[in-house]
């Protein structure tokens, strides 16, 4: 078996440390048009599924990396010194000494989240990729973007779309080693496009998609039709994106996001991570597209909802739902 470190081996093989001062890096976050659900390889974070993503412009992470002035590692999360007790330690230091040349070098970390705690999305896939292109930067390796992505794969999977601003597409390779699986850019740029975010709940939730999709794909007789639907819906994307064709890519990514859904709900304990409130606005953008607004939704492993929607309709968005904060991709 094909282990972390192995990998590590595999993609530093031919680089060489070349220290610097301080290395940094900024990572954007990122929202999955077609989503990545269900692992092959629990150990390596390979998925059963390919994935495309939008990266959400400056909302993501900044990293700076120092050496430590004590003899052991420093974590800091906007400003403050992170708990080596805490599970946000032990994850960055973990991921750290996968791939830091000797344990002499003791680090001291300093993370900055610009994704507001409040619009509720997930900072993993932007942490790991910044700290992943910090830290290349810092030990001075010289890795290409796909090396990056393989490495930040193994932090989380979503991670592994963050090293890239834009339309980012994860294959999800077939070698056992995962050094296939990586993302790569869609170098179209969509000026139009704009992304709601409706805040439902700012509250962490109970089940992480590490869980939720290991439990769904073990307990999930629905999961059997996912790989083909997300490999149908990433076709589809691929071409609404090349075509600029909006209602291809919205109701493509809105079915997308309901399929991976309908398999949570169907595996045991049935993962519910819709509230009343998602439900709600669900309904309500069914309503005005209904009334001839085109507007489409997608959702993750949480209960806050994306809105996708083009600059022409942005003032009606924004009126219609309070509190929205709109990001402009490109
Ligand atoms: O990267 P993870 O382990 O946090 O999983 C991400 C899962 C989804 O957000 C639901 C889908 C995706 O492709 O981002």
């Amino acid at each position: 078996m094909f282990t972390k470190k192995d990998t590590v081996k595999a993609i530093l093989r031919n680089s060489e440390l070349n220290l610097k001062e301080m290395g940094s890096a900024f990572a954007p976050s990122n929202i999955a048009l077609c989503k990545y659900w269900g692992k092959r390889d629990r150990e390596l974070n390979l998925p059963i599924n390919s994935s495309l993503s939008v990266s959400l412009a400056d909302l993501g992470t900044a990293t700076e990396i120092k050496l430590s002035d004590n003899h052991f590692d420093e974590v800091f999360l906007n400003n403050e010194r992170v708990s080596p007790e805490s599970r946000f330690y032990r994850r960055v230091i973990d991921f750290v000494d996968l791939i830091r040349p000797s344990n002499d070098l003791n680090l001291k970390i300093l993370t900055f989240n610009s994704i507001p705690t409040a619009a509720g999305l997930a900072s993993s896939a932007s942490g790991f990729a910044a700290l992943t292109m910090a830290l290349n930067d810092f030990f001075g390796f010289k890795l290409s973007n796909e090396d990056m992505s393989v490495l930040a794969r193994m932090g989380s999977g979503s991670a592994s779309r963050s090293i890239y601003n834009g339309f980012v597409k994860w294959n999800k390779g077939s070698n056992e080693n995962g050094l296939d699986s990586y993302a790569e850019l869609i170098p179209t740029v969509w000026d139009e496009l704009r992304i709601g975010i409706v805040e439902v709940t700012a509250e962490e939730k109970k089940v992480d998609s590490r869980n939720g999709m290991n439990q769904t794909v073990e307990t999930s007789h629905l999961y059997e039709s996912w790989p083909k639907q997300a490999a149908d819906d990433l076709d589809k994307i691929e071409y609404a994106i090349r075509e600029k064709d909006f209602e291809l890519l919205g109701k493509t990514a809105e079915q997308n996001a309901c399929s991976m859904h309908a398999t949570m709900l169907s595996g045991f304990p049935p993962l519910i991570y819709w509230l009343p409130e998602t439900v709600a606005t669900i309904h309500k953008i069914h309503q005005l597209r209904s009334e001839g607004l085109p507007i489409y939704f997608t959702i993750d492993a949480g209960p806050n909802v994306k809105i996708l929607f083009e600059e022409s309709v942005e003032e009606v968005v924004k009126n219609q739902f309070s509190g929205i904060k709109i990001i402009k991709p490109f």
